[in-house]
Protein backbone atom coordinates (compact mmCIF):
# COMPACT_ATOMS: atom_id res chain seq x y z
CA UNK A 1 0.00 0.00 0.00
CA UNK A 2 0.59 3.33 -0.72
CA UNK A 3 1.59 6.03 2.28
CA UNK A 4 -0.64 8.89 2.31
CA UNK A 5 1.50 11.94 2.08
CA UNK A 6 2.77 15.41 3.39
CA UNK A 7 1.22 18.53 1.28
CA UNK A 8 4.22 20.50 -0.65
CA UNK A 9 3.99 22.47 -3.79
CA UNK A 10 5.84 20.83 -6.84
CA UNK A 11 6.03 22.15 -10.18
CA UNK A 12 3.03 20.73 -12.60
CA UNK A 13 3.54 18.43 -15.64
CA UNK A 14 0.38 20.41 -16.66
CA UNK A 15 1.01 23.62 -19.35
CA UNK A 16 -1.92 25.22 -17.64
CA UNK A 17 -0.53 25.61 -14.67
CA UNK A 18 2.93 26.81 -12.55
CA UNK A 19 2.39 25.21 -9.10
CA UNK A 20 -0.21 22.44 -8.28
CA UNK A 21 -0.83 21.85 -4.53
CA UNK A 22 -0.74 17.42 -3.88
CA UNK A 23 -4.73 16.57 -3.70
CA UNK A 24 -4.92 14.46 -0.75
CA UNK A 25 -8.72 14.29 -0.23
CA UNK A 26 -11.72 15.48 -2.38
CA UNK A 27 -14.60 16.43 -0.41
CA UNK A 28 -15.16 20.26 -1.47
CA UNK A 29 -14.18 22.90 -3.91
CA UNK A 30 -11.18 24.32 -1.63
CA UNK A 31 -9.34 20.84 -2.15
CA UNK A 32 -8.63 22.27 -5.62
CA UNK A 33 -6.13 24.47 -6.48
CA UNK A 34 -7.06 25.35 -10.06
CA UNK A 35 -10.44 24.86 -10.81
CA UNK A 36 -10.17 25.63 -14.95
CA UNK A 37 -6.76 23.25 -14.97
CA UNK A 38 -9.07 20.49 -13.47
CA UNK A 39 -11.37 21.42 -16.29
CA UNK A 40 -9.06 21.05 -18.80
CA UNK A 41 -7.72 17.99 -17.44
CA UNK A 42 -11.27 16.27 -17.42
CA UNK A 43 -11.62 17.48 -20.98
CA UNK A 44 -8.47 15.54 -22.00
CA UNK A 45 -9.89 12.64 -20.69
CA UNK A 46 -12.84 12.90 -22.48
CA UNK A 47 -11.24 12.92 -25.56
CA UNK A 48 -9.08 10.36 -24.57
CA UNK A 49 -10.19 8.15 -21.95
CA UNK A 50 -7.02 5.50 -22.18
CA UNK A 51 -4.28 7.90 -21.90
CA UNK A 52 -2.83 6.95 -18.27
CA UNK A 53 -4.95 3.41 -18.38
CA UNK A 54 -1.98 2.39 -16.42
CA UNK A 55 -1.61 5.40 -13.65
CA UNK A 56 -3.62 3.26 -11.24
CA UNK A 57 -1.94 -0.18 -12.01
CA UNK A 58 -1.95 -2.20 -9.04
CA UNK A 59 -3.67 0.43 -6.73
CA UNK A 60 -7.45 0.30 -5.26
CA UNK A 61 -10.29 2.32 -4.52
CA UNK A 62 -12.89 1.35 -1.80
CA UNK A 63 -16.33 2.71 -2.48
CA UNK A 64 -18.00 2.59 0.46
CA UNK A 65 -22.01 3.29 0.32
CA UNK A 66 -23.99 4.48 3.10
CA UNK A 67 -26.72 5.95 0.41
CA UNK A 68 -27.96 5.02 -3.14
CA UNK A 69 -26.50 6.17 -6.00
CA UNK A 70 -26.63 4.79 -9.86
CA UNK A 71 -24.46 7.62 -11.60
CA UNK A 72 -21.93 8.21 -8.49
CA UNK A 73 -21.11 4.54 -8.18
CA UNK A 74 -20.82 3.76 -12.02
CA UNK A 75 -18.92 6.78 -13.06
CA UNK A 76 -16.42 6.65 -10.23
CA UNK A 77 -15.70 2.22 -11.00
CA UNK A 78 -15.81 3.62 -14.82
CA UNK A 79 -13.01 6.29 -13.97
CA UNK A 80 -10.81 3.94 -12.18
CA UNK A 81 -10.82 1.51 -14.85
CA UNK A 82 -9.83 3.67 -17.57
CA UNK A 83 -6.42 4.60 -14.82
CA UNK A 84 -6.16 0.85 -14.82
CA UNK A 85 -7.23 0.87 -11.10
CA UNK A 86 -9.13 -1.55 -9.33
CA UNK A 87 -12.93 -0.37 -7.99
CA UNK A 88 -14.19 -2.72 -4.93
CA UNK A 89 -17.89 -1.69 -4.14
CA UNK A 90 -19.40 -2.01 -0.42
CA UNK A 91 -22.60 -0.75 0.16
CA UNK A 92 -22.26 -0.65 3.99
CA UNK A 93 -25.21 1.00 4.65
CA UNK A 94 -26.95 -2.36 3.58
CA UNK A 95 -24.52 -4.80 3.86
CA UNK A 96 -21.83 -3.92 6.34
CA UNK A 97 -21.93 -3.92 10.07
CA UNK A 98 -24.01 -1.28 11.56
CA UNK A 99 -21.26 1.63 11.96
CA UNK A 100 -20.96 3.95 15.12
CA UNK A 101 -19.17 7.52 14.88
CA UNK A 102 -19.19 8.92 18.17
CA UNK A 103 -15.80 8.65 19.48
CA UNK A 104 -16.25 7.74 23.28
CA UNK A 105 -19.48 5.84 22.40
CA UNK A 106 -20.81 2.85 24.98
CA UNK A 107 -22.12 0.64 21.97
CA UNK A 108 -24.61 -0.84 23.74
CA UNK A 109 -27.79 0.07 21.36
CA UNK A 110 -27.74 -1.10 17.48
CA UNK A 111 -23.98 0.05 16.58
CA UNK A 112 -22.07 -2.71 15.98
CA UNK A 113 -18.10 -1.57 14.89
CA UNK A 114 -16.68 1.54 15.65
CA UNK A 115 -15.27 3.69 12.54
CA UNK A 116 -12.23 4.15 14.56
CA UNK A 117 -11.81 0.09 14.20
CA UNK A 118 -13.36 -0.11 10.62
CA UNK A 119 -11.79 2.71 8.70
CA UNK A 120 -7.71 1.47 9.88
CA UNK A 121 -8.67 -1.21 8.01
CA UNK A 122 -10.30 -0.01 4.27
CA UNK A 123 -7.05 2.28 5.07
CA UNK A 124 -4.78 -1.07 4.74
CA UNK A 125 -6.90 -2.41 1.76
CA UNK A 126 -6.99 0.48 -0.19
CA UNK A 127 -4.93 3.50 -1.79
CA UNK A 128 -8.09 5.76 -1.66
CA UNK A 129 -11.38 5.52 0.08
CA UNK A 130 -14.53 7.07 -1.72
CA UNK A 131 -17.68 7.54 0.50
CA UNK A 132 -21.31 8.32 0.01
CA UNK A 133 -22.94 9.61 3.63
CA UNK A 134 -26.47 11.57 3.10
CA UNK A 135 -26.92 14.18 6.09
CA UNK A 136 -29.57 13.04 8.67
CA UNK A 137 -31.60 16.60 7.80
CA UNK A 138 -32.89 16.32 11.28
CA UNK A 139 -29.63 17.75 13.73
CA UNK A 140 -28.05 20.65 11.57
CA UNK A 141 -25.09 21.16 13.93
CA UNK A 142 -23.79 16.95 13.16
CA UNK A 143 -24.42 17.51 9.62
CA UNK A 144 -22.70 20.74 9.08
CA UNK A 145 -19.86 19.47 10.85
CA UNK A 146 -19.14 16.98 8.40
CA UNK A 147 -18.48 14.24 11.27
CA UNK A 148 -19.21 11.12 9.53
CA UNK A 149 -16.95 11.58 6.36
CA UNK A 150 -14.39 13.62 8.79
CA UNK A 151 -14.27 10.64 11.20
CA UNK A 152 -13.06 8.24 8.08
CA UNK A 153 -10.73 10.96 7.27
CA UNK A 154 -9.72 11.12 10.83
CA UNK A 155 -9.10 7.03 10.72
CA UNK A 156 -8.75 5.73 7.65
CA UNK A 157 -4.96 7.31 7.02
CA UNK A 158 -5.47 7.49 3.13
CA UNK A 159 -6.80 9.95 0.91
CA UNK A 160 -10.57 10.28 1.22
CA UNK A 161 -12.86 11.43 -1.76
CA UNK A 162 -16.42 12.36 -1.28
CA UNK A 163 -19.28 10.72 -3.15
CA UNK A 164 -21.62 12.74 -1.53
CA UNK A 165 -21.54 13.95 1.80
CA UNK A 166 -23.93 15.57 4.53
CA UNK A 167 -23.55 19.02 2.89
CA UNK A 168 -21.51 19.11 -0.38
CA UNK A 169 -21.56 16.66 -3.30
CA UNK A 170 -18.27 17.88 -5.05
CA UNK A 171 -17.75 15.42 -7.62
CA UNK A 172 -21.38 16.43 -9.38
CA UNK A 173 -20.41 20.22 -8.74
CA UNK A 174 -16.84 19.63 -10.60
CA UNK A 175 -18.98 17.53 -13.46
CA UNK A 176 -21.43 20.42 -13.73
CA UNK A 177 -18.47 23.37 -14.44
CA UNK A 178 -17.03 20.99 -16.94
CA UNK A 179 -20.31 20.31 -18.54
CA UNK A 180 -20.64 24.53 -18.25
CA UNK A 181 -17.36 25.37 -20.26
CA UNK A 182 -17.90 22.58 -22.43
CA UNK A 183 -21.73 24.25 -23.94
CA UNK A 184 -20.09 27.42 -23.87
CA UNK A 185 -17.26 26.54 -26.05
CA UNK A 186 -20.18 24.51 -28.09
CA UNK A 187 -22.43 27.57 -28.05
CA UNK A 188 -19.82 30.15 -28.50
CA UNK A 189 -20.09 32.28 -25.65
CA UNK A 190 -17.17 33.93 -25.29
CA UNK A 191 -15.41 36.99 -24.15
CA UNK A 192 -17.97 37.55 -21.18
CA UNK A 193 -18.79 35.87 -18.29
CA UNK A 194 -22.38 33.42 -19.01
CA UNK A 195 -25.18 34.03 -16.42
CA UNK A 196 -25.74 31.22 -14.17
CA UNK A 197 -29.13 30.26 -12.65
CA UNK A 198 -29.37 28.24 -9.65
CA UNK A 199 -33.47 27.56 -9.37
CA UNK A 200 -35.24 25.91 -6.67
CA UNK A 201 -37.64 23.25 -7.51
CA UNK A 202 -40.74 21.95 -5.65
CA UNK A 203 -40.40 17.64 -4.59
CA UNK A 204 -42.57 15.82 -2.47
CA UNK A 205 -39.40 15.01 -0.27
CA UNK A 206 -37.43 16.79 1.90
CA UNK A 207 -34.03 16.86 0.03
CA UNK A 208 -30.36 17.51 1.64
CA UNK A 209 -29.04 21.13 0.61
CA UNK A 210 -25.63 19.51 -0.30
CA UNK A 211 -25.98 19.58 -4.56
CA UNK A 212 -26.74 23.47 -4.35
CA UNK A 213 -24.35 24.15 -1.79
CA UNK A 214 -21.83 23.04 -3.31
CA UNK A 215 -22.52 23.85 -7.02
CA UNK A 216 -23.11 27.88 -5.26
CA UNK A 217 -19.65 26.80 -3.91
CA UNK A 218 -17.49 25.68 -6.93
CA UNK A 219 -19.43 28.92 -8.99
CA UNK A 220 -18.44 31.24 -6.72
CA UNK A 221 -15.08 29.79 -6.64
CA UNK A 222 -14.65 29.70 -10.38
CA UNK A 223 -15.37 33.21 -10.23
CA UNK A 224 -15.96 33.13 -13.75
CA UNK A 225 -19.71 33.70 -13.98
CA UNK A 226 -22.83 35.62 -13.44
CA UNK A 227 -24.41 34.15 -10.41
CA UNK A 228 -28.23 34.33 -9.17
CA UNK A 229 -29.98 31.82 -7.29
CA UNK A 230 -33.39 32.21 -7.18
CA UNK A 231 -35.84 30.48 -4.44
CA UNK A 232 -39.09 31.09 -2.85
CA UNK A 233 -38.41 32.65 0.94
CA UNK A 234 -37.12 30.67 3.57
CA UNK A 235 -34.92 28.43 1.64
CA UNK A 236 -31.68 30.28 1.71
CA UNK A 237 -28.67 28.79 2.08
CA UNK A 238 -25.78 28.85 4.35
CA UNK A 239 -24.12 31.86 3.41
CA UNK A 240 -20.49 30.11 3.75
CA UNK A 241 -21.80 28.72 0.26
CA UNK A 242 -24.08 31.18 -1.28
CA UNK A 243 -21.81 34.35 -0.25
CA UNK A 244 -21.15 35.54 -3.95
CA UNK A 245 -24.24 35.32 -5.55
CA UNK A 246 -26.79 37.34 -6.33
CA UNK A 247 -29.98 36.07 -4.19
CA UNK A 248 -33.64 36.86 -5.21
CA UNK A 249 -37.16 34.86 -4.45
CA UNK A 250 -38.39 36.61 -8.34
CA UNK A 251 -37.79 33.66 -10.76
CA UNK A 252 -39.01 35.44 -13.55
CA UNK A 253 -35.98 38.25 -12.29
CA UNK A 254 -33.48 35.71 -11.90
CA UNK A 255 -34.51 34.09 -15.63
CA UNK A 256 -34.02 36.79 -17.27
CA UNK A 257 -31.19 36.59 -20.25
CA UNK A 258 -29.99 33.26 -18.61
CA UNK A 259 -27.65 31.02 -20.25
CA UNK A 260 -27.83 28.01 -17.86
CA UNK A 261 -30.58 27.38 -15.92
CA UNK A 262 -29.34 24.70 -12.59
CA UNK A 263 -32.49 23.44 -11.46
CA UNK A 264 -32.61 21.74 -7.88
CA UNK A 265 -34.58 21.09 -4.91
CA UNK A 266 -33.56 21.52 -1.69
CA UNK A 267 -35.10 21.62 1.95
CA UNK A 268 -35.22 24.56 4.08
CA UNK A 269 -31.48 25.27 5.41
CA UNK A 270 -32.46 27.83 8.60
CA UNK A 271 -36.28 25.65 9.59
CA UNK A 272 -33.49 22.15 8.93
CA UNK A 273 -35.17 19.67 6.56
CA UNK A 274 -38.12 21.24 6.22
CA UNK A 275 -40.44 21.45 3.40
CA UNK A 276 -41.71 25.31 3.03
CA UNK A 277 -43.26 25.37 -0.24
CA UNK A 278 -44.68 23.37 -2.57
CA UNK A 279 -45.89 25.61 -5.04
CA UNK A 280 -45.58 24.17 -8.47
CA UNK A 281 -45.37 27.53 -9.91
CA UNK A 282 -41.44 27.61 -9.31
CA UNK A 283 -41.53 24.43 -11.60
CA UNK A 284 -39.37 25.52 -14.96
CA UNK A 285 -41.66 25.47 -18.24
CA UNK A 286 -40.75 26.28 -21.54
CA UNK A 287 -42.56 29.27 -21.33
CA UNK A 288 -40.40 30.40 -18.34
CA UNK A 289 -37.57 29.53 -20.61
CA UNK A 290 -38.69 32.00 -23.18
CA UNK A 291 -37.07 34.72 -20.48
CA UNK A 292 -33.41 33.40 -20.97
CA UNK A 293 -30.88 33.57 -23.32
CA UNK A 294 -31.97 30.21 -24.98
CA UNK A 295 -30.66 28.53 -22.09
CA UNK A 296 -29.02 25.34 -21.12
CA UNK A 297 -30.83 23.36 -18.34
CA UNK A 298 -29.07 21.36 -16.12
CA UNK A 299 -30.28 18.45 -13.27
CA UNK A 300 -27.82 16.31 -11.72
CA UNK A 301 -30.14 13.70 -11.74
CA UNK A 302 -32.16 11.92 -10.44
CA UNK A 303 -35.02 13.39 -11.29
CA UNK A 304 -38.76 13.50 -10.19
CA UNK A 305 -40.58 14.36 -13.72
CA UNK A 306 -43.70 16.84 -13.36
CA UNK A 307 -42.71 17.60 -10.07
CA UNK A 308 -38.85 19.26 -10.21
CA UNK A 309 -38.91 19.49 -14.11
CA UNK A 310 -41.78 19.09 -16.12
CA UNK A 311 -41.35 16.69 -19.64
CA UNK A 312 -41.18 19.16 -21.76
CA UNK A 313 -37.89 20.97 -20.87
CA UNK A 314 -36.41 17.22 -19.86
CA UNK A 315 -37.55 15.84 -23.57
CA UNK A 316 -36.21 19.17 -25.18
CA UNK A 317 -33.68 20.53 -26.72
CA UNK A 318 -32.31 22.79 -24.10
CA UNK A 319 -31.85 20.06 -21.57
CA UNK A 320 -28.19 18.59 -21.21
CA UNK A 321 -29.24 16.78 -18.71
CA UNK A 322 -27.56 13.27 -20.08
CA UNK A 323 -23.92 15.01 -20.83
CA UNK A 324 -24.01 16.43 -17.88
CA UNK A 325 -24.42 12.94 -16.22
CA UNK A 326 -22.10 11.07 -18.78
CA UNK A 327 -19.01 14.28 -17.73
CA UNK A 328 -19.43 12.26 -14.07
CA UNK A 329 -16.66 9.80 -15.53
CA UNK A 330 -14.45 12.59 -16.78
CA UNK A 331 -15.08 14.46 -13.83
CA UNK A 332 -14.07 11.07 -11.63
CA UNK A 333 -10.89 10.51 -13.69
CA UNK A 334 -9.26 13.83 -13.27
CA UNK A 335 -9.56 14.04 -9.56
CA UNK A 336 -8.61 10.34 -9.29
CA UNK A 337 -5.74 10.88 -11.30
CA UNK A 338 -4.94 13.73 -9.38
CA UNK A 339 -4.86 12.02 -6.13
CA UNK A 340 -3.09 8.97 -8.02
CA UNK A 341 0.06 11.78 -8.85
CA UNK A 342 -0.09 12.92 -5.20
CA UNK A 343 0.79 9.61 -3.75
CA UNK A 344 3.36 8.22 -6.38
CA UNK A 345 5.38 11.55 -5.82
CA UNK A 346 6.21 9.47 -2.41
CA UNK A 347 7.66 12.52 -0.49
N1 LIG B 1 -26.25 12.88 -9.29
C1 LIG B 1 -25.94 11.79 -8.54
O1 LIG B 1 -25.11 11.86 -7.60
O2 LIG B 1 -26.55 10.66 -8.93
P1 LIG B 1 -26.61 9.32 -8.06
O3 LIG B 1 -27.26 9.69 -6.74
O4 LIG B 1 -27.40 8.35 -8.88
O5 LIG B 1 -25.21 8.86 -7.82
Amino acid sequence: MMQQHLSIHLKSQSPNTNLLRIMKQFISAHDVQDIPSLIQKALEYKTNPWKDENLGKRMRIGCLFLNPSMRTRLSTQVAAQQLGMDSLLFNVGQEGWALEFEDGAVMNGTTVEHVKDAAPIFGNYFDILAIRTFPSLKNKEDDYSEYIINQFIKYAGIPVLSLESATLHPLQSFTDLITITESMAANEIQHRKPKIVLSWAPHVKALPQCVANSFAQWVNKWGEADFVITHPAGYELDEQFSQGATITHDQDEALKDADFVYVKNWSAYHDYGKILCSDNEWMLTNEKLQLTNNAKVMHCLPVRRNIELSDEILDGPSSIITTEASNRVWAAQAVIAEIVEGLKLKV
